[in-house]
C-alpha cells in the first residue's frame, strides 16, 4: 500500500518537473498588412530532438482547430482554418510549434498551443489583436485634399480669364471646359475614397485618382498660356509649364512610395507634389491676368469686346 502510494507520488513529482517550459509571449498584433500571420509557439527544454515522439494541439478558445501527431506525421484541422499549418515542420523537434495562418483565417482571439513531447507536455496561451491601421493623418488628408482643390480652382479661373481675355475657338473651350469637369470628378471621387478611418485598397484607388489624372492640368496650363502669347511663350510661361510638371512628378513618386509600403508612409512627397502644382497654379494664373490688364489698355477694340462678351454669357449660364 506504502509502496503504491510512494509511487504514485514519484510519478507526480516527476510529471511535474518534467512540464514542458514555452517562451512565453502574451499577445501579438496582426494588422490588415499582414498576409499571413504567425503565432509564435516555442518550447525551451525539449529533450528528445525527435518529431516522432511530438504531438501538437492548436486551440482557439478551448476548440481544437488544429493537430499534429509526429509519430505519423499527420496534421487535423477544421475547414475554418484550412490555411493553418506549422511554421516550420524542420524545427519542431528543436521546440518551433509556432503556426502560420492567412489574414483572413485568423481571426483575434486567445489561441493556446498545446505540446507533448512523449509522457511530458505543457500549453501556452497567446492571444491574437486585432489592431486597425490608418492611412494618413487628418491634417495630411486636408492638405492632400486642399492642395488639389486649389490647383483645379486655379485651373479654372485662370480658364475663365484666358476665354474672356484673349480670343480663342469655340471647339477649344468646350475641350478645356470638358477636360475640367472630369478632373474635378475624379478628384471628388477620390476624396471620397481616400477619407476613411481604417486602411484598406480603397484608399490606395482613391489616392491614385488624386494623384494621375493632375497630369491633365500640365498640358492644359500649357495651352491656356499658349491662347495668351499666340503660340510663341516666353520663358517665364515655359518656366512655369515646367514647375508644374516637376510638381507632378513629385506626387507621382510620393504616389508611388506610398501604395508599395504597408502600412503606407510619406505622405508628406505627395503633400509637396500637389502644393507646388497649386502654387504655380496661382503663379500662373496672376501672370494671365496681368498679360490680360495690359492686353486691354494696349487694344482696346470694339470688335474684340462684343464677342467676347457673348462668351461672357455662356461662362455665366
Ligand atoms: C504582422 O506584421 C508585422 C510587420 O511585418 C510583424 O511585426 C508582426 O509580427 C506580424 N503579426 C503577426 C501576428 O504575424
Ligand atoms: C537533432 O537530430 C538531427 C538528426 O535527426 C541532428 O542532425 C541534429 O544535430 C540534432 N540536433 C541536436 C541539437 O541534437
Ligand atoms: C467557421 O466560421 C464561421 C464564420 O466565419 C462560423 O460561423 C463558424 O462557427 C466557424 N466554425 C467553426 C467550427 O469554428
Ligand atoms: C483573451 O484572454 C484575456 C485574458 O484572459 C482577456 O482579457 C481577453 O479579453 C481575451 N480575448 C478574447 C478575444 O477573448
Amino acid at each position: 500500500m506504502w509502496s503504491l502510494g510512494a509511487w504514485v507520488l514519484l510519478g507526480a513529482v516527476c510529471a511535474g518537473s518534467a512540464q514542458l517550459q514555452f517562451n512565453v509571449i502574451k499577445s501579438v498584433e496582426k494588422t490588415v498588412c499582414n498576409k499571413t500571420v504567425i503565432l509564435p509557439c516555442i518550447v525551451t527544454n525539449l529533450a528528445q530532438n525527435n518529431t516522432k515522439v511530438m504531438f501538437v494541439k492548436w486551440k482557439l478558445e478551448k476548440r481544437v482547430f488544429f493537430s499534429f501527431d509526429g509519430s505519423v506525421e499527420s496534421i487535423h484541422r477544421i475547414s475554418n482554418f484550412s490555411s493553418a499549418k506549422l511554421e516550420s515542420l524542420q524545427n519542431l523537434r528543436l521546440g518551433i510549434a509556432s503556426l502560420s495562418i492567412s489574414q483572413t483565417q485568423a481571426v483575434p482571439g486567445n489561441y493556446s498551443c498545446e505540446v507533448t513531447e512523449s509522457n511530458r507536455e505543457g500549453e501556452t496561451v497567446i492571444e491574437l489583436i486585432y489592431r486597425i491601421v490608418s492611412w494618413f493623418t487628418p491634417v495630411e488628408n486636408i492638405l492632400i485634399i486642399l492642395s488639389l482643390v486649389l490647383a483645379i480652382l486655379f485651373y479654372w479661373i485662370q480658364l475663365a480669364v484666358t476665354v474672356l481675355k484673349f480670343e480663342t475657338t469655340l471647339q477649344k473651350k468646350i475641350v478645356f471646359i470638358i477636360a475640367g469637369v472630369i478632373i474635378t470628378i475624379v478628384a471628388v471621387v477620390g476624396f471620397s475614397l481616400l477619407v476613411s478611418d481604417e486602411f484598406k485598397p480603397q484608399n490606395q484607388a482613391g489616392l491614385g485618382l488624386i494623384v494621375l489624372p493632375a497630369v491633365i492640368l500640365v498640358p492644359l496650363e500649357y495651352i491656356l498660356l499658349q491662347i495668351v502669347f499666340e503660340n510663341k511663350l516666353p520663358p517665364f510661361a515655359i518656366g512655369v509649364v515646367f514647375l508644374q510638371s516637376v510638381g507632378y512628378f513629385i506626387a507621382v513618386i510620393g504616389f508611388a512610395l506610398c501604395i508599395t509600403a504597408c502600412p503606407p508612409k510619406k505622405g508628406a512627397l505627395v503633400i509637396a507634389g500637389l502644393a507646388i502644382m497649386a502654387l504655380i497654379g496661382v503663379v500662373g494664373l496672376i501672370y494671365v491676368i496681368l498679360m490680360g490688364s495690359s492686353k486691354k489698355d494696349q487694344v482696346p477694340r470694339k470688335a474684340v469686346e462684343e464677342p467676347l462678351n457673348d462668351a461672357k454669357g455662356v461662362m455665366l449660364e
